[in-house]
């Protein structure tokens, strides 16, 4: 299989290692978290009032009982961290799904609150959210929150495509929804599409950019659709007789859309997102160090990688029986925290060399110099005055990279998760 063998390739030469397992053994976090100048927080709520065939989120059908329940042990887990913590500050602040806003009125606030009481809070929420649930009063719930950066799922600009991805709202309903979202005094409101959907056209990709700049949300993040294996649309491998559409139909398609976005006056921020000149922009989480709350949130302290349990009973029995809700680690070497520093900021599309020299203590060049030099000549990259950006090429080709790994690993820890929610060990590659 070509895949196996560039990822073999690629990991062998960027991470120096024969293969990359998770263990099922909980890290010494006292040291790490006390020592910590400041951090992120993810929170993961894993609940939809529908399963879409193509998702590879770790989510179930919403339940209010299990929606309490699910509350009551987060607020456990901020506990247990808030004493090791102390007061480093939290800088940047996401909660994602599944559907957050399934939680709006059902266990969300409390968990807010306990979070905004125990955490050192330095940094306002970046939430996501679902058409249906932005009417006005859940708009208001969220920003009195403190939501201040909001994304929207919209996903598709046709009805025919909404139906095929089995999403709930019409087109106009989806743009009442933006339109409700920027009025609403967000500083950053997001509309996530997908494109490259089954049977799409390039004039219907071309429309939906249209249709999405004349929205005039404050940030456009666009993705190719990605088809995981373990989803409904992976196992069936085809909806409506359709077959993933190839590297160069994606990126023509992307290209129609970078057309519209850059002449509407968007500017590309990662390597998906688009965001209006001097708005800050809507993200995951900035900072380098992080921990992740709820089932299936991942954390990274430096030199360790951990994560819950994906298991949503799971998680809850954990911490109502005072056990860690961590199932799986990876220490990680010095070169493989490079590696992974070196991803996030190409992803990021820019950043300086000296930045590396900080936290690494190393000179950029002779760490990585050869390698950026080959993607700069690939048109990738480019080095202006210490600082490297990344290409409009060079962000697709990041994400066909992103999509040779992060179906495969995602899809083997799913598939371990899905056995076992405690599984002894992973070999993601
Ligand atoms: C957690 S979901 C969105 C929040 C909310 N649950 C909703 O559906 O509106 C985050 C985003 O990931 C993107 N996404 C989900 N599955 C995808 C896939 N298979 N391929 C590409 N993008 C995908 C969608 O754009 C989606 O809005
Ligand atoms: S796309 Fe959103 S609503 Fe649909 S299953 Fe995934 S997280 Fe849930």
């Amino acid at each position: 299989m070509p895949g196996n063998f560039i990822r073999r390739g690629l990991r062998r030469s960027l991470i120096g290692q024969r293969e990359i397992a998770l263990e099922n053994a909980i890290p010494d976090l006292e040291h790490r978290l006390q020592s910590l100048k400041e951090l992120g927080v993810y929170l993961h709520i894993p609940f939809c009032n529908q399963i879409c065939p193509y998702c590879p989120y770790n989510k179930e059908l919403y339940h209010p009982d299990v929606a309490a329940d699910y509350a009551s042990a987060v607020i456990r887990e901020i506990d247990a961290y808030a004493h090791l913590l102390g007061k480093a500050p939290v800088t940047s602040f996401y909660i994602g799904g599944g559907t957050p806003t399934t939680m709006l009125r059902s266990g969300l606030a409390g968990i807010l609150e306990r979070i905004y009481d125990r955490f050192n809070m330095r940094c306002s929420i970046h939430m996501e959210c679902h058409p249906n649930h932005m009417n006005e009063a859940n708009l208001k719930t969220a920003a009195s929150m403190g939501v201040r950066y909001l994304s929207i799922g919209v996903e598709a600009l046709q009805d025919r495509h909404l139906r095929t991805l089995r999403r709930p709202y019409t087109v106009k309903e989806a743009i009442a929804a933006v339109h409700r979202a920027t009025d609403s005094g967000f500083e950053c409101v997001n509309a996530d599409m997908i494109f490259a959907l089954p049977g799409q056209t390039y004039a219907e990709v071309e429309e939906a950019g249209r249709m999405l700049v004349a929205m005039n949300p404050d940030q456009i993040a666009a993705y190719p659709l990605f088809v995981f294996p373990y989803t409904p649309l992976g196992r069936k491998d085809r909806i409506n007789g359709y077959k993933s559409a190839g590297v160069l139909r994606r990126r023509k398609m992307l290209r129609i859309l970078e057309g519209a976005f850059y002449g509407a006056g968007y500017e590309r921020t990662s390597s998906w997102a688009f965001t209006r000149k001097g708005i800050p922009k809507y993200c995951s989480v900035t900072v380098p160090l992080y921990i992740g709350l709820g089932a299936s949130g991942s954390s990274y302290l430096r030199d360790v990688f951990y994560l819950n349990t994906f298991s949503v009973g799971g998680y809850i029995n954990a911490l109502n029986s005072g056990r860690s809700p961590i199932a799986l680690s990876l220490d990680l070497t010095e070169q493989m925290q490079m590696a992974g520093w070196l991803y996030w900021r190409i992803y990021e599309t820019r950043f300086t060399k000296a930045s590396f020299n900080e936290r690494f203590g190393k000179d950029f060049d002779a760490t990585y110099g050869k390698l950026i030099k080959v993607l700069g000549y690939m048109g990738f990259l480019g080095e202006y005055d210490g600082e490297i950006i990344l290409s409009d090429r060079g962000a697709f080709w990041l994400h066909a990279f992103e999509d040779l790994f992060s179906i495969n690993y995602v899809g083997r820890l799913w598939g371990s998760f899905k056995a076992e929610p405690w599984p002894q060990r992973v070999i993601l590659c």
